[in-house]
């Protein structure tokens, strides 16, 4: 077994425990407080995930660094591998009993990503992806859709927490999407969209100040089914997460036309 699948096999494995502990506390009475605004939430699930995942990573992989969303990790810049994990992407659905999160590991090797795992624990789905090697939902190879035109389009996207008080706030684009796709779904969880794209459910999907855990390892799997990943302008898709165009890859051009270009007058 080669040190990829060795790292695919405990993503799988975490993702699953973690989504364990999302289905075994969904819609009862949790903790939930706010972070960087009175509409960014964390609740005790995101921290129980997260405490499970790292305390199992630094038992079995303690020379590899650790990026986790709520702080638990230990990231370092001389690790051959680095973990980059969201314990509960869709904090706000999470938190409302709106059936759409999930739990996201990402791993680079070598500042490069190598693995990637989203599992919904509601609908029991797992997209796994290995570089070089393709992407799978459930051991089911993903293909992203071969839709050509943005006019018939189902895109996704999502708005940062800042949204009310920044004024690069994503509704220009939202806009000038919105009157030309078929049309466009908000659904709260940038890992699961990203997922959705690699399975042909969404043909694109962009958003704006994402952090590196939402998009680890979402990017490498809609890479692996075949899809398109970038910035606004089609250069690389940042590891920030700061600007995300992802895609079937035949409507990506217009994509970056469009959300690239100036706004409208
Ligand atoms: C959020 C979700 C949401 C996106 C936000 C993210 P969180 O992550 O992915 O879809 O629009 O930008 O911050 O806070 O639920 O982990
Ligand atoms: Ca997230
Ligand atoms: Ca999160």
């Amino acid at each position: 077994m080669s040190e990829s699948d060795r790292v695919l096999e405990l993503a799988v494995r975490l993702a699953r425990e973690a989504g364990a502990i999302q289905r075994e506390r969904y819609e009862t009475a949790i903790e939930i407080r706010t972070k960087s605004a009175s509409i960014d939430l964390v609740t005790e699930v995101d921290h129980a995930c997260e405490a499970h995942i790292v305390g199992a990573l630094a038992g079995e992989r303690s020379e590899d660094a650790i990026l986790a969303e709520e702080g638990g990790g230990s990231d370092r810049e001389d690790a051959t591998w680095r973990w980059i994990i969201d314990p509960l992407d869709g904090t706000t659905n999470y938190a409302h009993g709106y059936p759409r999160f999930c739990v996201s590991i990402g791993v680079e090797r070598d500042g490069v990503r190598e693995v990637g795992v989203v599992y919904d624990p509601l609908l029991d789905e797992l997209y796994e992806a290995v570089r070089g090697r393709g992407a799978r939902l459930n051991g089911r190879t993903l293909q992203v859709s071969d839709e050509h035109d943005l006019d018939s389009a189902l895109m996704a996207t999502g708005f940062a927490y800042d949204v009310r008080r920044s004024p690069e706030d994503n509704l220009e684009h939202f806009a000038r999407i919105i009157k030309q796709a078929r049309a466009v779904r908000r659904d709260g969880s940038a890992a699961l969209d990203l997922c959705y794209v690699a399975a042909g459910r969404f043909d694109g999907f962009w958003e704006l100040k994402l952090h590196p855990w939402d998009v680890a390892a979402g990017l490498l799997i809609v890479d692996e089914a075949g899809g398109r990943t970038s910035d606004l302008h089609g250069g690389p898709p940042p590891r920030s997460g700061r600007t995300i165009v992802a895609s079937n890859g035949r409507i990506h051009d217009a994509l970056i036309a469009i959300l690239g270009g100036r706004p409208p007058r």
